[in-house]
């Protein structure tokens, strides 16, 4: 059984579609890359498993079961964490109270501080950083800080809305090295991506979206190497 599982999925603005017939899966513990240009339809994708915009046709499955008519605050207590573009934190608060409000679904404290635990050790910086209010770190820290709270509701599936976008190129291995320690705890992760190259030397599998629809998918390292890529977004 797949972790998360799209079929033919449509969806769309005021009968302006965004995402036509789009089929996708995802399973525990791997990287999967939905990488496309501007528009593509990659936000409305991650808008549509968390429940915010509801399909015109086709199926979203989360371990099996349909989430057609399931609201979003269900979904994300079934394991499914959205992390939205643009690394919104809580600014005055400290580095652990924005981890803390994360686990708002997680009551016991024994737990908490395990999962605490994990995103330390997924963004080691943090634990530095653990009394600093979230407005004095850098805006790539402030990105591992919106992933990590993200990792705190200990989610079946992690999904990242362009967690790379405006960060100083330097900090990006940092926040990849830690996406790949989230995988590698078992999570299943989305992560959503313009920035295709590196997306696809960091992920399993990937699909590629054009204008609302699923052109290629297979593994990160073949999609690297096919034309569509080099020719579309590589420049080559
Ligand atoms: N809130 C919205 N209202 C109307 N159209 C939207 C809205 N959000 C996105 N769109 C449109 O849906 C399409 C896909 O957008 P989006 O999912 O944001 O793409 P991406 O995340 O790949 O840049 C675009 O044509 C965009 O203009
Ligand atoms: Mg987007």
């Amino acid at each position: 059984m797949a972790l998360l599982e799209i079929e033919d999925l449509a969806v769309g603005y005021d009968g302006v579609p965004a995402l036509q017939g789009v089929s996708l899966r995802a399973d525990r513990g791997e990287i999967v890359a939905l990488v496309g240009s501007n528009g593509a339809g990659k936000s409305s994708l991650l808008r549509a498993i968390s429940g915010l915009l509801r399909p015109e046709r086709g199926a979203i499955r989360f371990e099996a079961a349909d989430l057609a008519r399931v609201p979003p605050h269900e979904i994300v207590a079934r394991g499914i964490a959205h992390v939205p573009e643009g690394r919104r934190v809580f600014a005055t608060a400290t580095v652990r109270d924005n981890l803390l409000l994360g686990a708002f679904v997680r009551r016991d404290a024994g737990e908490r501080e395990a999962r605490m635990a994990a995103a330390f050790r997924a963004f080691p910086r943090l634990e530095e950083r653990l009394a600093q209010r979230a407005s004095t770190l850098s805006g790539g820290e402030q990105q591992m800080l919106a992933i990590a709270r993200g990792t705190m509701s200990a989610p079946k599936l992690l999904m990242l809305d362009e967690p790379s976008l405006g960060i100083a190129p330097k900090l990006i291995p940092a926040i990849y090295a830690g996406i790949r320690s989230v995988a590698a705890d078992g999570t299943g992760v989305l992560l959503v991506e313009q920035n295709v190259r590196d997306a696809l030397q960091i992920s399993d599998r990937a699909y590629v979206l054009q204008t609302g629809k699923i052109v290629a998918h297979g593994s990160a390292r073949e999609l690297l190497e096919s034309e569509l890529i080099k020719k579309a977004f590589l420049g080559l």
